[in-house]
């Protein structure tokens, strides 16, 4: 089967994406429609501690990636209000406005009770969708009470929708699993509106995805978009394939439009980035460079090589596989004893659910074994830091490391990938990366792992910690421009600009 998807991925020598050319196309093209974004996760989460209300930014890429488009395009961005201060800092209508230090755009937050966080969120969202679409050998948990829970609340975020868009002309674009019905909902109700809808996350082949008991209607939801859009083709390919098999539809591989009762969704691969730019100007930051010295003092450190893993404590991002792997390292080449330093930071995600415990203990376990077997005086081979840090922390991090691992057992793209790279204004560090990301089809200068091939990914590592300054700096070049074209604004550029040829 052939898809023609219209890939935004640059060639060398295209101009780059910048945020004035996203606004550019949003006033020319977009001119008078409002522009609503809604995801589950905000992107800024409030919360109180000793008396003081904080503002924080989640460990999310996906609303990572997002802030800069909103602060760029302006309009409305619904999403679930989840921090303990949250409801202190907005108006009547759930409104604030953000970012708070250069306010661009609204946030209207959408409140659920505990009993709707449990079913949609921890339930259908990430006990079933979750593990249904990423290969990771963790099965769903299909719940039939989960599942109306998510349906109700797919129809609250509709509301919410709907009241923002009152009698406006708006195009809404939908982030992700948690809101498959969405579009379907608001169109019952107001066929007006245009919706994109972009899927963070793998779409498993047909057979991993008719499991699921609800399928058709997740597909019958997802089709109520204009738009539908993926990271990379294979998963277009998958969802087109699923949904011939499951439903009555036409398909149209030449467009890569599926027609049901009238209505037709484009369906295109658009691989999500981040703000190049942006991260490159702060980690140049004065605050990077004394957070580097910072890190130095509290972990004494001297001349180590240092490694580092940043990830949402999460069972697809492999991990103990990483852990193992540097085992391995240490066992066989003993001579990085004592030399090698590896950092994992992890913010703990999804509590609650019992699979993301029991990958805690195993993380805590691990860690614990590994550096009981190495340990000596003053070095500890993992240093195991387990909690939120800000972005200038992460940035002190990412400059400092000589190389990173991104070791997913399946990722829809991966943005620490393009984060670390970003970062790297010096041209140097080594990125390890999994084959089972997103990224890696664009990175393709980063030393390529499978996760699972224990071996093999010890010798990756110690390929890195070896690799010639000059090799190095070549590859961290040439990804550094990959990521500089492929950027945040030219992914949200190629949607919108699909949206503006509909001419609806
Ligand atoms: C993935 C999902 C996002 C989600 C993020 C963080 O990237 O695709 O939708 O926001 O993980 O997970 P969380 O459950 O904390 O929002």
């Amino acid at each position: 089967m052939r898809i023609f998807n219209t890939d935004t991925m640059s060639t060398a020598g295209e101009a780059n994406w910048t945020r004035e050319g996203l606004q550019h196309l949003v006033t020319t093209k977009l001119a008078g429609r409002l522009f609503i974004v809604v995801s589950n996760r905000e992107p800024y989460i409030h919360t109180s501690a000793g008396g003081e209300i904080q503002c924080l930014v989640p460990a999310s890429g996906l609303t990572v990636a997002l802030d800069p488009v909103m602060r760029s395009c302006g309009g409305v961005w619904i999403a679930h209000g989840s921090g303990n201060a949250d409801r202190d800092v907005v108006d009547e209508k759930g409104h604030v406005s953000v970012p708070p230090d250069e306010p661009s755009y609204t946030l209207r937050r959408v409140w659920l009770t505990k009993e709707e966080e449990e079913g949609y969120y921890l339930g259908f969202s990430n006990q079933a969708l979750w593990p249904l679409c990423h290969i990771a050998y963790t099965p769903p948990n299909f719940d039939e009470s989960h599942w109306n829970t998510y349906r109700r609340v797919n129809q609250l975020f509709a509301g919410a929708v709907l009241d923002e868009v009152g009698d406006k002309q708006a195009i809404v674009f939908i982030q992700d699993y948690h809101l498959a019905l969405l579009s379907r909902l608001i169109k019952a109700k107001n066929a007006r509106v245009i919706t994109a809808q972009f899927w963070h996350i793998p779409w498993p082949n047909p057979e991993a995805f008719r499991i699921c008991p609800w399928g058709e209607e997740i597909l019958d939801g997802l089709l109520g978009n204009n738009i539908l859009g993926f990271h990379i083709g294979y998963h277009c390919e998958n969802f087109l394939e699923t949904v011939r098999r499951m439903l009555e539809v036409k398909i149209d591989y030449e467009r890569s439009a599926v027609s049901r009762g009238g209505e037709t969704t484009l369906v295109r691969s658009f691989p999500i980035s981040v703000d190049f730019d942006r991260i490159a100007i702060d980690a140049r930051r004065q605050e990077v460079v004394k957070e580097i010295e910072q890190i130095r003092r509290r972990w004494r450190l001297s001349d180590e090589i240092i490694g580092i893993g940043i990830d949402r404590i999460d069972y697809t991002k492999g991990i103990p596989h990483r852990f193992r792997a540097l085992d391995k390292l240490f066992t066989k080449y003993p001579e990085y004893q004592k030399r090698l330093v590896f950092f994992q930071l992890g913010e703990p995600s999804r509590v609650h659910i019992k699979k993301y415990k029991e990958l805690n203990a195993e993380i805590d376990d691990l860690v614990e074994e590994i550096n009981w077997k190495y340990e000596s005086d003053n070095w500890r081979p993992i240093i195991y830091v387990r909690e939120h840090l800000p972005p200038t922390a992460l940035l002190g991090f990412q400059r400092l490391a000589d190389f990173c691992i991104v070791s997913s057992l399946h990722d829809g793209m991966n943005l620490v990938a393009k984060e670390f790279v970003s970062s790297r204004v010096d041209n140097d560090g080594v990125l390890i990366l999994s084959r089972f990301t997103g990224a890696a089809r664009e990175l393709t200068e980063a030393l390529l792992v499978n996760p699972y091939a224990i071996d093999d990914f010890a010798e990756t590592i110690k390929r890195a910690i070896e690799m010639p300054r000059g090799e190095r700096q070549e590859r961290m070049r040439k990804l550094r421009q990959i990521v500089r074209q492929n950027n945040i604004y030219r992914w949200a550029g190629g949607i919108l600009s699909e949206l503006a040829d509909l001419k609806l």
